[in-house]
């Protein structure tokens, strides 16, 4: 019986295919598609997790955007060198493409040299592998005889996961295959390299991009076929990118287009998403790598742990007694002896098995027939288990692209290199096999990229020169708007004189330097109801105010000025306000009262009264007839007459400037300037009535111009002190009206200035305030747009329309919380379909005419303020500005910029800016009650 056991047991052995005994030992490593497509989904979710801003730092597939945005589309052109560092050969290249050949012309020269990368440098320090680097390319330089002179643009392909804030930077996360470099991990790669070069010396390289090898071969496979989209790598590492919709892309702003992710999949798992995959070899081969832990993906898949897998196997089961008898040599426990190399030839179509035998003999042992039937396996397996996760990965890429693109059928191009798709023999088949099994709904096309990475690389830098010589241009055009030190210096002295001359109204004068008739601030005793009207700023104002005690109440209404009222005649503007006044009061439930009423007039006027003044020129956008030479009270107090159903006692006429002093001095009695910073720009300041020449000139004496009672709030006392000041509307908008601003004045404030309703008039105005500058910017909008470096070159009806960017768009646009994307959207709102590269542009334009903008103003007050600094005789002096306008108010940074300026400019004055709450209403009905208390004692 035993016997009969005996025999039969011994005849299964002898049948027993030693395949099966494979099979069932290695049960874990052979995948169904079942488990293909639940490992697919897996990492579906990983490259969801990857993508996330929030759930980012704790992916282990760190889905890295690249900043290429594009593929090849044939305009790529230029000359590179090309380093090559990462996969099984280091290699230094010179690439030539040619301009409109590429997508299926593909002229691109190529001449590479391959350069050793000795191990003591793999796990060496940093600047010894990049020194050898760049003696690397200096020796290339010279053997192909480049000229050393020139400065060559560079590219790198840089096999190894890293963080890319630009396409020129990129910080190593960890080193990963072959290399263990110390020093580097958290640094940028491209600086290392770069400053390697310099100290190489005798060459003049710019690094314009650095490139995953994923990436690279991308492009490269992309050059030829418009339709890859997805660049593959199983070599010494694997790893695989594809294009993702920026919409979909958190960790970089802006929505349009698409990026190129480089996934870095071999990561997959290092949270233990595949634990249940991964067998005691995989854990084996992974403590005895340099980065436990790290890439369980790549070393199940990748070229530099196959090898090791399949010794590990052998090794496993001839020590069980399953292969060679039980006997193991001293080779066979050697790390590295059996490599991927092996493992191709084993699996070899007609010399596989003689392969095997000769590998294993190689190896001190002695396989039988089955034996190597059964090694060979183990090959098999272990290599279709990788090509298995591969198309486990790629399928989930392909799903994602085509659920982005809500396709039924998506077509696409894989590139691929890496040694062992294109070495080994069955490798590319299998994997082609199971992912179009698993995806019909895909037509994939494979294609290996015969000339390596370096040419996807150029291709990259090449759009790179592109883009920095347009950021250049970009640059070059905005530094007209730059203002150095001196340009400031030079803007606050020429204030200073414009002032003076304004002051003694002597030959030819640009500054007007307007009496104002108001000798003194509030003294916080006015008391009473009074209205005050307020035209000239963005809207027209009426306001109702009532002081008591120190403290006001307001009531207002805002009425628009349509453009055609603006624009018509004086009679309808008078109209209009006289209308909007009437609807005032009845709201208000006053009118009948004829109450004491402040007039604020934002434009310059020649007073001669307190209670009277007439319009020299009118600025910004008004340009009513018949008004410019007449007494602006009367045409308001007409305007009533003509309508007959209410009256006003008007006893106040002031500028804006002047009513914001007041109403800030009612809160700071340091308060001597008022500042407008809006729709159009001025200041006014109390001045020393000894300097004010031109109130001699016409009233004959100093002294009997103090004596005019205009506004004096009764205490005789303190008259003498009282009466030397008087506020002066300066109208410092003027400035530059006689060309001493043209060196800073460019071509697109000249276009400004001559589209406006007054060409050559208020040039200091028109560089400064919110009328302006959207138009300034909308000029260099157009000017970059017609050089084809905005808006795709396409100049949009929106665009051509004056007056699009109001100065609360142009505040919208630069401020800081605003992330690109709502920058974008701000500009599509004005009508401007951009890009996010385009809104970057339009940001910076705006940001270059603002900060000139804030500068000339700071320049303009630093004169003002060491004027009255001098006056005084003061070696400091310490001073509040009263300041309104929306440019002021709602800009992010204007105001900083000013503010910044005026201390450099003048460091002898401690200047507070006031932000005005009430707008100058408030003013001008605290001038009201003064001048009605005047009024009063005088009858
Ligand atoms: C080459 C690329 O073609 O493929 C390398 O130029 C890349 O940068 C490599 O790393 C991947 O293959 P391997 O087998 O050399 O690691
Ligand atoms: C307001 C004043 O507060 O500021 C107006 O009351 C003035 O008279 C205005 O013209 C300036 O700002 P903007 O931005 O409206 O021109
Ligand atoms: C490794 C690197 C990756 C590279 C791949 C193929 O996985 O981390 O960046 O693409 O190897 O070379
Ligand atoms: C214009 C006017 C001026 C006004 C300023 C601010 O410059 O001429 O009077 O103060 O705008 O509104």
């Amino acid at each position: 019986m035993l016997a009969v056991h005996l025999v039969s047991f011994y005849f299964s052995k002898l049948q027993e295919d030693p395949t099966k005994k494979v099979d069932r030992f290695l049960h874990a490593m052979r995948l169904n598609d079942d488990q293909i497509c639940e490992i697919s989904a897996r990492f579906l979710a990983e490259m969801r997790k990857g993508l996330s801003s929030e759930s980012n730092a704790a992916a282990a597939v760190k889905m890295l955007p690249t900043h290429v945005r594009s593929t090849p589309d044939g305009s790529e052109k230029g000359q590179f060198l090309a380093l090559d560092l990462g996969g099984s050969k280091f290699k230094v290249l010179q690439v030539k493409v040619r301009e409109g050949v590429g997508i299926r012309k593909g002229e691109v020269e190529m001449e590479e040299k391959i350069y050793p990368m000795p191990t003591e440098l793999r796990t060496g320090t940093g600047a010894e592998l990049f020194d050898h680097v760049s003696e690397c390319l200096k020796e290339f330089l010279h053997e192909k005889k480049i000229d050393t002179k020139k400065k060559h643009p560079l590219a790198f392909t840089f096999s190894f996961p890293c963080e890319q804030p630009s396409l020129d930077q990129g910080f190593l996360l960890s080193w990963c295959k072959n290399f263990r470099v110390r020093g580097l991990q958290g640094k940028d790669v491209v600086r290392t390299l770069r400053d390697a070069i310099s100290r190489a010396g005798e060459m003049d390289m710019e690094v314009l991009a650095m490139v995953n090898d994923t990436v690279a071969t991308m492009m490269t496979c992309g050059f030829d076929d418009p339709y890859c989209e997805v660049g593959l790598i199983i070599g010494t590492g694997t790893n695989a990118c594809y294009m993702e919709d920026m919409r979909h892309v958190d960790l970089i702003e802006g929505d349009e287009g698409r990026m190129c992710i480089n996934t870095e999949w071999a990561g997959f798992g290092d949270d233990g998403a595949l634990n249940d995959f991964t067998t005691e070899f995989d854990r084996e081969v992974d403590a005895a790598s340099s980065n436990p832990g790290k890439q369980v993906f790549e070393k199940m898949v990748s070229g530099m742990y196959l090898g090791e897998l399949v010794r590990l196997v052998v090794l496993k089961m001839a020590k069980l007694g399953k292969l060679f008898d039980g006997h193991v040599s001293d080779a066979l426990r050697t790390k590295g002896k059996i490599t991927t190399a092996d493992v191709a030839a084993m699996e070899e179509y007609r010399n596989g098995l003689k392969n095997t035998k000769d590998i294993l003999m190689h190896l001190g042992l002695s396989p039988s027939h089955d034996d190597c039937i059964a090694v060979q396996h183990v090959s098999t397996i272990v290599s279709f288990r990788s090509s298995n996760l591969v198309a486990a990965g790629l399928s989930a890429i392909l799903t994602r692209i085509r659920q982005n693109r809500n396709l039924r059928v998506l077509r696409v191009t894989v590139g691929v290199d890496g040694t062992v798709y294109k070495t080994h023999p069955q490798y590319p088949k299998r994997l082609h096999k199971v992912v179009r099994r698993l995806l019909p709904e895909c037509h994939v096309r494979f294609v290996l990229s015969d000339s390596g990475s370096s040419k996807g690389a150029a291709l990259v830098s090449a759009v790179a020169q592109r883009l920095t010589s347009q950021s250049r241009k970009v640059d070059e055009i905005l530094s007209n708007f730059k203002l150095s030190e001196e340009q400031q210096q030079l803007v606050k002295d020429r204030m200073r004189a414009g002032l003076e001359a304004g002051l003694r109204s002597q030959g030819p004068f640009t500054i007007k330097m307007l009496p104002s008739f108001i000798f003194h601030k509030p003294n916080g005793k006015e008391h009473g109801k009074f209205l005050a009207l307020d035209l000239g700023g963005t809207n027209f104002r009426a306001l109702l105010v009532r002081f008591k005690k120190q403290k006001s109440r307001i009531y207002h209404k805002i009425y628009t000025i349509p453009l055609e009222i603006m624009q018509g005649t004086g009679e309808e503007l008078f109209d209009h306000l006289a209308q909007c006044v009437c609807d005032f009061l009845d709201y208000m439930g006053v009118k009948n009262a004829r109450l004491p009423t402040g007039f604020t007039f934002s434009f310059p006027c020649e007073q001669t009264a307190i209670d009277t003044g007439k319009l020299v020129t009118w600025t910004k956008g008004f340009n009513a007839t018949d008004c410019e030479g007449h007494d602006v009270v009367g045409l308001l107090r007409e305007a009533i007459k003509r309508r007959n159903d209410f009256d006003l006692d008007i006893v106040a006429l002031i500028n804006d400037t002047v009513g914001t002093m007041m109403s800030c001095a009612y809160e700071d009695p340091r308060c001597e300037i008022g500042l407008i910073a809006g729709t159009g720009t001025n200041l006014c300041y109390m001045e020393e009535l000894k300097n004010i020449k031109k109130l001699h000139q016409k009233s004959g004496t100093a002294e009997k111009d103090q004596e005019t009672p205009e506004v004096e709030n009764g205490k005789e006392t303190d008259r003498e002190t009282r009466r030397s000041n008087m506020c002066i509307n300066t109208e410092w908008g003027g400035l530059g009206d006689d060309g001493s601003l043209d060196n800073i004045i460019t071509a697109f404030d000249t276009e400004v200035d001559q589209n406006s309703v007054n060409p050559g008039k208020q040039r200091f105005e028109k560089l400064t305030s919110g009328m302006y500058l959207g138009e300034i910017v909308r000029q260099v909008l157009l000017d970059l747009t017609r050089r084809g470096l905005l808006f795709r070159g396409h100049i949009s009806e929106c665009l051509k329309k004056p007056g699009i960017f109001e100065t609360r768009y142009l505040s919208q646009i630069e401020s800081d919380h605003l992330a690109l994307l709502q920058v974008r959207s701000v500009l599509q709102k004005l009508g401007l379909d951009s890009t996010c590269h385009d809104s970057i542009i339009v940001k910076q334009v705006c940001g270059a005419v603002s900060r000139r903008a804030a500068q000339l103003c700071g320049a303009g007050m630093a004169a003002v303020v060491d004027k009255i600094r001098q006056n005084r005789g003061l070696d400091h002096l310490n001073i509040t500005v009263g300041v309104d306008g929306a440019l002021y108010k709602l800009h992010p940074h204007f105001s900083q910029i000013l503010q910044e300026t005026v201390k450099v400019l003048a460091p002898q004055c401690d200047v507070t800016f006031f932000p005005s709450e009430e707008g100058s209403g408030k003013g001008a009905a605290l001038v009201a009650a003064v001048a009605r208390q005047n009024q009063e004692m005088l009858t």
